[in-house]
């Protein structure tokens, strides 16, 4: 019988990639998101809401796998609480979860919530696998992008980065939802680690500008992460796609 499989967070960047990856894996695909959308290409879509609970407990129900992607800048802790609770009166989904690499160190407050979320799937009964990976090249292009908009760059020193395509996320995530819970399993990184002024210069270099750029030095938890390297992941530079080919592909 075809297994059917949630997605949360289907209509977000990793989302939109995975879920395609999951009808042509033969899944049955059902996709969570706030607003309505008409269901296309063998892709249903369900109206829910995992901070009020609205829609939850019929997004969930009948489905064998949730693949749960659906973030935000905070709460993703009581966004999994209230999906955990909803899966466990339907059965016994397999929930697979993407986390971020060094959720589980001390950090800043979205790194908590990571954790938060990554705790309550492994405490809730239910089967699980969990895992992390580092920041998507298409966020460290918007970064890139903000950072270029003034005539000065102003580039937060210290900071490094290990850019993994969501295409190399989202073709894992396949692999782990045709898999058996796994628990934790070890994270997933871009192939290679650049600072924050690299990345900006080749941003700059792909779209033909130029700027003077001045490190700037930050305060707080979240710059501390950034330049302590917790964000990083050297030994599973397991992601295929390099940052200079996607930034070429972005560019042109
Ligand atoms: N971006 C990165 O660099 C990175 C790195 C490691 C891990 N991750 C994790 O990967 C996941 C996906 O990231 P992304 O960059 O693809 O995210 P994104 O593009 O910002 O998309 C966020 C998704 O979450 C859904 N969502 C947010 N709040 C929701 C709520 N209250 N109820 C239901 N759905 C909600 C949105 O759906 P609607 O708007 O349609 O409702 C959207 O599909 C997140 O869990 C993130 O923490 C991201």
């Amino acid at each position: 019988m075809t297994a059917t499989v949630l997605v949360t967070g289907g209509t977000g960047t990793l989302g939109r990639l995975t879920t395609p990856l999951l009808r042509d894996a033969g899944f049955k695909v059902r996709v969570l998101s706030r607003s309505s959308r008409e269901s296309a290409d063998g892709i249903e879509y369900v109206v829910g809401d995992l901070t009020t609970g609205e829609g939850i407990d019929a997004a969930v129900a009948g489905v064998d796998k949730i693949v749960h992607l659906a973030g935000d800048a905070k709460g993703d802790d009581d966004k999994a609480r209230t999906l955990v609770k909803a899966a466990t009166k339907a059965g016994q989904p397999h929930i697979i979860y993407i986390s971020v690499v060094g959720a589980d160190q001390e950090s800043f407050a979205y790194f908590g919530f990571k954790r938060g979320a990554e705790q309550v799937i492994a405490d809730s009964g239910l089967p699980w696998t969990t895992v992390r990976a580092t920041q998507f090249n298409d966020l460290v292009l918007t970064v890139a992008k903000a950072i270029t908009k003034l005539p000065i760059a102003l580039v937060p020193s210290g900071f490094r980065v290990q850019p993994i395509d969501a295409r190399d996320v989202a073709a894992r995530l396949v692999e782990l939802t045709q898999g058996e819970p796994a628990g934790l399993v070890p994270d997933i990184a871009g192939p290679k680690i650049y600072t924050l002024k690299e990345i900006v210069s080749s941003y700059l270099a792909a779209t033909g500008r130029r700027r003077p750029m001045v490190p700037l030095h930050l305060p707080g938890k979240a710059a501390r992460t950034f330049r302590t390297g917790i964000n990083l992941a050297p030994t599973h530079a397991t992601g295929t796609h390099t940052w200079e080919a996607f930034l070429a592909e972005r560019a042109s």
